[in-house]
């Protein structure tokens, strides 16, 4: 089958330096922003692939111009309350939760419907927990039971609100800040701790954002209605996706990987913490300030005295998405690995924690869990030699690269399907593989 890679053999030991690509929630963020400045932005090192593509096609959707140059993405903004609908607008957000709940935020200011539906994953997925806080500024989204199709219509008389957001999710977080920019007055959210990509960018723009932190939740309070300027922004690269080559290289003999400019925005790292505190060995070096994002060079060495960890849920949000790599670390190290309140993995791309589960229970490790509580007990001997099949995982990309690297360093005679659901965030996840000297076909 064209759509399948099929792996027998694990890496040989590597020495390499690698790039990834441009950070996928910087480079949304970006477009979405870029769309209601004043004037021609220009942004660098955005991330090409399929969930980002969609959020270029959905602005264009609603009347801005974007052109693509050799280097860089120009998006003509047309300021708050400029965008140009032409009636029945659909918007297809493919596979991208964060466009699809931060594009009902850009657009609440909008008097006119907009469709916006999804892919089969997307489809699946929970809007209430945007609809919610929409529908107290005044937008009206219709759905079945919080879920695609959407219809939205919004107004250009929103009132601001309060908040409180919980789930620590960023993208509830941004969906309610794009609305609030639409909105006269201002908006307060006391929100959990989540990626703060939104509040950075805009903060670098002066416009009217405070932010004042605490332990466990961040104060917003936010002024709508004020105009700023066009920008120029060059995305740094995506820990995400850098992710996949960390666990690569811990769970590989003999190797070591420099990762250069990557974003380490500690709202992003949980991986790395998590990862040192079960032994493994990363350090980061050549850190810079990049319009108020923190990024530097990312080096790993193999390991073999991985240790369990008792992990803390105050890194859920920050890990949020490694957490499957995370799990595959676990299964190699010594002890019993606990994590905790992980609910929010069943609602991604594909039901992650039930998934996670099965995964390692057919590569023969004990799983326990308890409600969205898991065990994970290690072993830090796990050879593999018998025949895996990853299917039916909703085209989940995360779920398809991280069977790569488990094929890559655990053994055994691996097929897994839906190798173009790497297009949704990382197009040259296979082409980085390939040159770090992974053989498959
Ligand atoms: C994202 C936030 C996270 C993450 C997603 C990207 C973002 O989701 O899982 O891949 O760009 O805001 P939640 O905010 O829903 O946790």
């Amino acid at each position: 089958m064209k759509n399948q890679i099929k792996i027998n053999k694990i890496i040989n030991p590597f020495k390499k330096k690698i790039y990834v690509p441009g950070d996928k929630s910087i480079s949304i963020r970006c477009i979405l922003l870029a769309s209601i400045a004043t004037g021609k932005s220009e942004i660098f090192n955005l991330l090409k692939s399929e969930d980002v593509l969609n959020a270029v096609n959905a602005v264009k959707k609603i009347g801005v111009n974007c052109i693509k140059k050799k280097n860089s993405f120009e998006v003509y903004g047309v300021g708050i309350n400029g965008f140009h609908i032409k009636k029945n607008t659909t918007i297809n957000a493919g596979n991208s939760g964060t466009l699809a709940r931060c594009l009902l935020g850009l657009c609440s200011g909008i008097d006119k419907e907009i469709k916006i539906i999804g892919d089969k994953s997307l489809s699946k997925r929970d809007f209430l927990r945007v609809i919610k806080p929409l529908n107290l500024f005044g937008t009206k989204v219709v759905s079945k039971n919080g879920m695609m199709p959407l219809k939205i219509v919004g107004s250009d008389l929103l009132r601001p609100i309060n908040y409180i957001e919980n789930k620590g999710s960023a993208q509830i977080k941004t969906c309610i800040i794009l609305s609030a920019i639409n909105t006269n007055g201002i908006t307060n959210i006391k929100a959990k701790k989540s990626r703060n990509h939104t509040e950075l960018i805009l903060k670098n723009f002066n416009y009217p954002i405070n932010i004042k932190k605490n332990k466990k939740y961040d104060l917003i309070k936010i002024r709508g209605l004020s105009q700023f300027n066009s920008f120029n922004y060059n995305v740094p690269g995506d820990i995400s996706s850098a992710a996949f080559f960390i666990a690569l290289t811990i769970l590989s003999n003999n190797s070591n990987l420099l990762i250069k400019d990557v974003n380490i925005n500690p709202s992003r790292t949980g991986i790395i913490k998590i990862l040192k505190k079960m032994n493994a060995i990363i350090k980061i070096s050549n850190r810079r300030n990049y319009k108020g994002e923190i990024t530097g060079d990312i080096y790993i060495e193999s390991s073999n005295n991985l240790k369990s960890i008792n992990c803390d849920p105050k890194y859920n949000s920050e890990a949020i998405d490694e957490f499957l790599l995370i799990f595959l670390i676990a299964a190699k190290a010594n002890g019993i690995s606990k994590f905790r309140n992980l609910g929010e993995l069943n609602k991604k791309e594909s039901p992650r924690l039930d998934l996670s589960i099965k995964f390692l229970k057919m590569i023969g490790i004990k799983v326990y869990r308890n409600q969205d509580n898991i065990k994970i007990f290690g072993n830090p001997n796990l050879k593999l030699n018998n025949k895996y099949h990853i299917k039916n995982f909703l085209k989940d990309h995360r779920i398809f690269m991280m069977s790569i690297i488990a094929a890559l360093t655990l053994g055994g005679k691996w097929t897994v399907d839906d190798k173009d659901s790497i297009n949704t965030s990382f197009p040259e996840f296979l082409t980085i593989i390939k040159k770090l000297g992974a053989k498959f076909s």
